[in-house]
């Protein structure tokens, strides 16, 4: 059975202070996780730091929400894998529908960061996703398998099961508007079989593929009871300890 992992991408949101009161609810609503469950909190760069420290010890794993292609350099703004590594970052979400929108971020991109990320042995959350446009155009197949051979080129066999895929509806990310569990099955079912065109099926099965776009409280045990969907990446439930703990309860075989 693959493992589900619920990951909280905390966006721009929460300064210190409010990492430390978030980063403190978390910890007494769920001391322990359910058996086949993790969750990776990702806070922005400033409480990455703080997070660490109060998470050791704790069921909680830490992620960023981007990181550079880059080792090290003259590249002003920007943070590099290993220093992620340094504050206790063990997954990096990458290409983010928000960071291919307004960064320009591009499949190739996402690819030379995933690598990058994989390299100094972060696990990558890689995004992918069509937008309300596309899937009104009946393209949504093209897009999505455009998007998983272009992040994925060149990855190891051997790599890959480092890699978490989430497929996240552009149209479905703050909106309130989430894809049906049956929506989201068809995607994921889509994004196994990708990958064992690429690799094989024996590996295809082991991949953790997360839905994210408005999962909440009350809509996460039934997409995450479909066959193909491995865990959730959310986005504003997760900004308060009661709703993001619910979802990792629903996350419960
Ligand atoms: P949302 O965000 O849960 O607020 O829709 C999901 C995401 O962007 O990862």
């Amino acid at each position: 059975m693959r493992t589900m992992i619920i990951a909280g991408n905390w966006k721009m949101y929460k300064d210190l202070h409010e990492t430390k009161e978030l980063v403190t609810a978390l910890k007494a609503a769920m001391p322990s996780l359910p058996g086949n469950v993790q969750s990776v909190l990702c806070p922005p760069y400033t409480s990455l730091a703080l997070a660490g420290e109060m998470l050791k010890g704790s069921p909680f794993l830490l992620g960023a929400q981007n990181m550079s292609q880059h080792d090290e350099g003259a590249y002003t703004g920007e943070v590099s894998a290993k220093m992620l590594k340094a504050t206790g970052c063990t997954f990096v979400i990458l290409g983010h529908s928000e960071r291919r929108q307004y960064f320009g971020e591009t499949n190739e991109l996402v690819n030379a960061k995933a690598r990058k990320a994989l390299a100094a042995g972060l696990r990558p959350i890689i995004c992918v996703g069509e937008t309300l446009a596309e899937r009104e155009a009946g393209v949504m197949a093209q897009i999505i398998t455009t998007q998983i051979k272009g992040v994925l080129a060149g990855i190891s066999p051997h790599e890959m099961p480092n890699c978490v895929i989430a497929y996240e509806p552009v149209w479905a990310i703050g909106t309130g508007r989430t894809a049906t569990p049956q929506q989201a099955q068809e995607v994921h079912q889509l994004i196994r079989k990708l990958i064992a065109q690429q690799y094989d099926w024996a590996l295809a099965e082991r991949i953790t593929i997360q839905y994210g776009g408005s999962v909440k409280p009350d809509n996460a045990a039934e997409i995450l009871a479909q066959n193909d969907v491995d865990g959730a990446l959310v986005g504003g439930a997760c900004l308060k300890a009661d709703s993001f703990s619910a979802i990792i309860k629903a996350a419960q075989a």
